[in-house]
């Protein structure tokens, strides 16, 4: 039988991945509040390695302080941050999979509640233990009614800004991570410099689509100068804002074509976030957004911008992740949700997508005995348990 696509390695310079299935990057808001990650970070992040991810995403790092979306956000401002980091980074190379950092800055997200808090600008709550900061965006507008208003970055300020993403990636290098995303979707503040909806600027920063791509373009060169050619570079997009006026496809596949050309070496499929929460939560057009909701995203730039993608959103089922990977609609299937329910879903859809359903994928300290409970299951006959010398030690 042929090996299903999904559990094919993927070589992206010099860094092979050992499988397509990716941790999507995912805040848990459990740092300190100076953005440290901590040994809960180490544990969560490494049952993900255990279950055979083949990429493993760390949450969004901020780049600077102000850039946190709310005071448990994790960072990467800071030297000091490497040293826990490195340390998951190297539990994860050990158990076989490629450690990846996610960087970004909240932009005019920043400055909150979790979510599970109710999401306020802190600025409302007036709380004495958790006040809010001023915020930095593109322009001067909220993210969308009820948000705090930010400031609008002066031109010195973008340009200061782009040189700390670059000092965040070569610390990300520095803590062991092998793959780097840049989140510039979900309207924080890369995404507020892209959008037509949320870009009023009038320096070079602003106006026409190659001024509004200029900020991504910088960031993406400038961190070229720190991250090592022979580690791949993803960038998170919203390919569509899903608002009149927004941006669209067509959009996204010429700034990825520009990516690219700077040394971009995959585009991470997301959409919406500007003027509102991003389709985690809602869509704007009031669709339920359906399995697989961004794949048609995916498919476009891959074929259109002649660039490796990631496809997200909605993709629970080993079944769908493989077709998806199989009909060449992306090259990387990245879970977030499920993976939640899940920790071990690559391990689940490598025993679903074998022909003989065995556990032959799973680590053996977890899957001899499996393999034995499954015997049993299998068959009444009591030789068919049997373990140890003289039955041979590998369930068959
Ligand atoms: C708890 C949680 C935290 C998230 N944090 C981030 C993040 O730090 N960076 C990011 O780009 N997306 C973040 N996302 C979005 C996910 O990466 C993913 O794109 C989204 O959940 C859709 O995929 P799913 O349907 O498989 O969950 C988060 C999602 C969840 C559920």
């Amino acid at each position: 039988m042929k090996k299903p696509g999904l559990t094919q390695k993927l070589k992206l310079r010099e860094i092979e991945l050992p499988n397509r299935i990716v941790l999507s990057p995912m805040q848990m808001y459990k740092a300190s509040q100076h953005g440290q990650m901590t040994d809960w970070h180490l544990v969560h992040y490494g049952k993900y390695a255990y279950a055979k991810f083949g990429l493993i995403f760390t949450e969004v790092l901020c780049v600077e302080k102000r850039g946190r979306s709310t005071y448990s956000d994790a960072g990467i401002w800071n030297d000091s941050h490497v040293r826990q980091l490195k340390k998951i980074a190297a539990y994860i190379r050990s158990q076989g999979s490629i450690p990846a950092a996610q960087i970004g800055h909240c932009g005019p997200k920043s400055s909150r509640q979790r979510p599970y808090d109710g999401l306020q600008p802190l600025k409302n709550l007036q709380k004495k233990e958790e006040p809010g900061w001023r915020i930095v965006s593109c322009s001067g507008i909220p993210a969308a009614p009820g948000y705090d208003t930010p400031t609008a970055l002066s031109t010195s300020g973008v340009k200061s800004l782009v040189k700390k993403f670059g000092l965040a990636a070569k610390r990300c290098d520095e803590a062991g991570f092998d793959v780097l995303d840049v989140h510039a979707a979900h309207g924080y503040l890369i995404h507020s410099f892209l959008s037509p909806l949320s870009n009023f600027r009038n320096d070079e920063y602003g106006g026409n689509k190659k001024n509004r791509h200029k900020f991504a373009i910088e960031i993406a060169l400038e961190i070229r100068k720190f991250w090592p050619a022979n580690k791949p570079l993803f960038f998170r997009l919203s390919c569509i804002d899903r608002f009149p006026g927004g941006l669209e496809i067509e959009d996204t596949i010429s700034l990825s074509k520009a990516l690219k050309k700077v040394g971009v070496d995959l585009i991470d499929c997301s959409s919406g976030g500007i003027k509102g929460p991003n389709s985690l939560f809602s869509l704007a057009a009031k669709e339920v957004p359906k399995p697989g909701f961004q794949v048609g995203f995916s498919e476009a730039i891959k074929q259109n911008a002649n660039i490796a993608t990631m496809a997200v959103g909605m993709i629970s089922e080993p079944r769908h992740a493989n077709d998806i990977i199989e009909q060449k609609k992306a090259d990387l299937i990245a879970l977030g949700r499920e993976a939640l329910v899940n920790p071990n879903w690559p391990l689940c859809a490598m025993r679903d997508l074998s022909e003989d359903k065995n556990f032959n994928d799973w680590p053996p300290n977890s899957g001899w005995w499996l393999e034995v409970r499954q015997r049993m299951l299998n068959s009444t006959d009591p030789n068919d348990w049997k373990v140890g010398p003289a039955a041979g030690n590998t369930p068959k």
